[in-house]
């Protein structure tokens, strides 16, 4: 008699697990390592080739024939060199001259590898007048399902952060990320991701013209001031210069972190408070 090896709730778990981990398209029926594919094993080659070669092949009606496809598929979806792909972001975000024109360029943009992984780009939320801009790391699994930035559990406590001094993403605050597509698993996002994004996150400060930035969290600390440690970055102002303007910037707790370790808030807290001065100042 069939012995399910896994209870209904086991097999729930590991479904959510793998999906926590980015692993979300089943290409074959059991795991298989593409680093040790071999071209004499053409089956296998067939199974799980990437999404993009099977679709060539089953539109130009060529023959399975699968070394060849692996081959060319590899080819055809290889990145983009860093250094070309940081050049193509320059060159996209210097053409667009509005916020929308600047959503746009990021949707329409290739050459960061992160997006093939992504269901959708994230960019921004709240008001692009507004006087405050709040930068946090990258999508997470809630953002890439909704093309939202800071929709789920860490969203709302930022929700909360901005309500308990007055503000709110609908009246006075943009709200994006250095990042704009989900690392898989949710993955700290690797310097050459974050470059790659940098011009279009420059330009976004640009458009959006801020009165002041904050930082929520480690990773954009380090991306937009170059610094490494948020227990020591916190709650001190420093200039980011961007277009010939000096923005005030602190960082700030991430919320996720705040949610992991609760007493963190009163920090948190004594940093809202400075920024709420800091925006009342003018
Ligand atoms: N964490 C972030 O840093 N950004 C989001 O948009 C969501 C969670």
């Amino acid at each position: 008699m069939y012995e399910p090896v896994l209870s209904p709730d086991e097999a729930r778990a590991l479904l959510r697990w793998y999906a926590d981990m980015g692993v979300d398209e089943a290409v074959a029926p059991t795991p298989t390592n593409l680093f040790s594919w071999r071209a004499d094993r053409p089956g296998l080659a067939a199974a799980t080739a990437p999404a993009a070669a099977r679709k060539r092949q089953a539109v130009s009606g060529a023959p399975s024939s699968p070394a060849p496809a692996m081959v060319a598929a590899n080819a055809a979806d290889a990145p983009m060199p860093a250094d070309e792909a940081v050049a193509a972001a320059q060159a996209a975000a210097r053409t667009a001259d509005n916020f929308e024109a600047l959503i746009a360029a990021i949707e329409a943009f290739e050459g960061c590898p992160l997006k093939a992984g992504a269901r959708k780009t994230v960019v921004a939320d709240g008001s692009p007048g507004g006087d405050l801009l709040v930068l946090g790391e990258a999508p997470g699994r809630d953002e890439d399902a909704t093309g939202k930035p800071f929709v789920g559990r860490a969203g709302q406590l930022l929700d909360k952060m901005l309500t308990s001094i007055g503000r709110a993403r609908t009246t006075d605050t943009l709200i994006s990320n250095v990042i704009f597509w989900r690392p898989p698993g949710n993955r700290t996002p690797t310097a050459t991701e974050t470059a790659i994004c940098r011009p279009f996150v420059d330009r976004l400060i640009e458009l959006a013209a801020p009165k002041v930035i904050l930082l929520a969290g480690g990773a954009p600390t380090q991306a937009m001031l170059g610094l490494s440690g948020i227990m020591r970055a916190r709650g001190v102002w420093r200039d980011i210069e961007i277009g010939g303007r000096a923005i005030p910037a602190m960082p700030i707790f991430h919320p996720a972190f705040l949610l992991r370790q609760p007493m963190q808030k009163r920090l948190a807290w004594r940093d809202l408070l400075a920024l709420d001065q800091r925006l009342r100042e003018g």
